[in-house]
């Protein structure tokens, strides 16, 4: 497996179309080195691929459902090569044979490697594999031209060696590290196209092994209201998505998940138990009784609190008058009284709060402390791609043993997925240090 910080294409996705050619074995080898290197893989195959290599191989590597087929739709009725084409950060087609070239070169998307290419706004890498003969064909050759110089696709050229037909001389598909290092090329730094899952093809098998089932987890998502009169209210920019995308993944790692709901703009997992509570008044309570009388293993406070709300809350809605000031009055901490009243409690529940700051993040070890809390996750909502309403966040998760892990900019769930990672150790290690009365060291 390759280490985290050789992982060149972490959080990308990469379409592979496949061709019909012997070489279209080495394609299945091909998904697991994009894979190593930290690529959602979805494969598009021709129909003359699928008589070279199965389907069953590509999905089971890749985790997605391949498209065969030009008219095909997902189960929520959306074209595949479109979702595809829409989300790829780049398209590989390995191999490409002549006919493929062909087709590409004169827009005939009669295919869905064709149709999802002239779909999409993604670089392309075409690594052709054939016939030598076929290759320095003037017509072939037109097509490569093509391809290169007008539509600006990157060529990994085929490589001499033996060939299908017993012959040597041009035409073997390029050695598959070469393919990979054109994939990492052509994306190059660009920002990831589409991170929300929820956008992309979806996934067939569920990427996470169930660490968390038997397990109860509390997340608080959105942000509070504190209302001023009937009509108006204090509230603050939180979207509910990383509050919903950890929900989403403890969720898929067998947990039973309490949603505590503020504010929201984003649809809540049906698999979820919902409680509805807007102020901060009414999330302490909620938050409180999910935890402690409903005995979770884990909250995660990604909810973001009020800390200020009006002492009096208008009856009426208030008139247009002259000015108008407003009296405000701290709000119960939530999470810090959580921490209290976990110290004392058996099996004490894992604690995770978040740190939205603007510029900097040296108050978050200060604040982890002060919350009673085991985890923070800090990030700073001023960068760009980080904070309300973006698909991606990066954060530092900081433990209560003064360890700190920085991630690097990634979609929310598979922030969300590095949380639970955590979570599930810390859990694991609370229960073996409960059964055997020694502590369980990290692996
Ligand atoms: N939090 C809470 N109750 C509050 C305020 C915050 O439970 N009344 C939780 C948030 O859900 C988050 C963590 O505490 O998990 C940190 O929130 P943050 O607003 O960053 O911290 P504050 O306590 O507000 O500290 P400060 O205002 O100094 O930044």
């Amino acid at each position: 497996m390759t280490s985290g910080a050789s992982r060149r294409l972490e959080g990308r996705l990469i379409a592979l179309g496949v061709c019909g050619s012997v070489a279209a074995y080495k394609s299945i080898e091909l998904v697991r080195l994009l894979r190593a290197e930290g690529a959602e893989v979805v494969v598009l195959m021709t129909k003359a691929a699928t008589a070279f290599a199965g389907t069953l191989a590509f999905q089971a590597l890749s985790g997605h459902a391949v498209e065969t087929d030009v008219l095909g739709l997902l189960p929520d009725n959306r074209i595949g090569h479109i979702v595809v084409a829409d989300t790829a950060d780049a398209i590989v087609v390995a191999p490409a044979t002549a006919r493929w070239l062909g087709a590409m070169a004169n827009g005939i998307a009669d295919d869905p490697v064709t149709a999802a290419c002239l779909a999409s706004s993604a670089p392309v890498v075409v690594a052709p594999a054939m016939d030598g003969d076929m290759w320095t064909h003037p017509a072939t050759r037109a097509n490569v031209a093509r391809l290169q110089d007008v539509f600006g696709y990157r060529l990994v050229p085929p490589e001499t060696g033996s060939l299908a037909s017993g012959q040597t001389g041009i035409g073997r598909l390029a050695e598959l590290p070469t393919i990979v290092d054109a994939v990492v090329a052509t994306v190059g730094t660009r920002p990831v196209r589409r991170p929300d899952a929820a956008d992309r093809p979806p996934r067939v098998a569920a990427p996470h092994e169930a660490d968390l089932a038997g397990r109860h987890i509390v997340v608080s998502a959105g942000g509070t209201a504190e209302p001023i009169d009937p009509v108006r209210f204090i509230g603050n920019r939180s979207t509910g998505k990383m509050g919903v995308a950890i929900a989403e993944a403890a969720l898929a790692r067998g947990a039973r998940v309490t949603m505590v709901a503020g504010r929201v703009e984003v649809s809540l997992p049906a698999e979820a138990a919902v409680v509805h509570a807007e102020s901060t008044a009414l999330m302490r309570e909620a938050v409180l009784d999910a935890v402690f009388t409903d005995s979770a293993d884990a909250l995660i406070m990604a909810a973001a609190v009020a800390d200020f709300r009006p002492r009096q809350t208008a009856d009426h809605k208030l008139v247009r008058g002259g000015s108008l000031t407003l009296e405000l009055e701290p709000t119960e901490d939530i999470l810090a009284e959580v921490g209290r009243q976990a110290t004392g409690t058996t099996p004490r529940p894992v604690i995770v709060g978040f740190a939205a700051e603007t510029g900097s993040l040296d108050r978050a070890p200060e604040k982890l402390r002060r919350k009673g809390a085991d985890f923070l996750v800090a990030n700073d909502v001023s960068e760009a791609g980080s904070g309300f309403g973006t698909d991606t966040n990066r954060v530092q998760i900081l433990a209560a043993d003064g360890s700190r892990e920085d991630l690097p900019l990634l979609s929310k769930r598979d922030v969300a997925h590095h949380i639970l990672n955590r979570v599930a150790r810390a859990l694991d290690a609370r229960d073996a240090l409960a059964h055997t009365g020694r502590p369980r060291t990290e692996s």
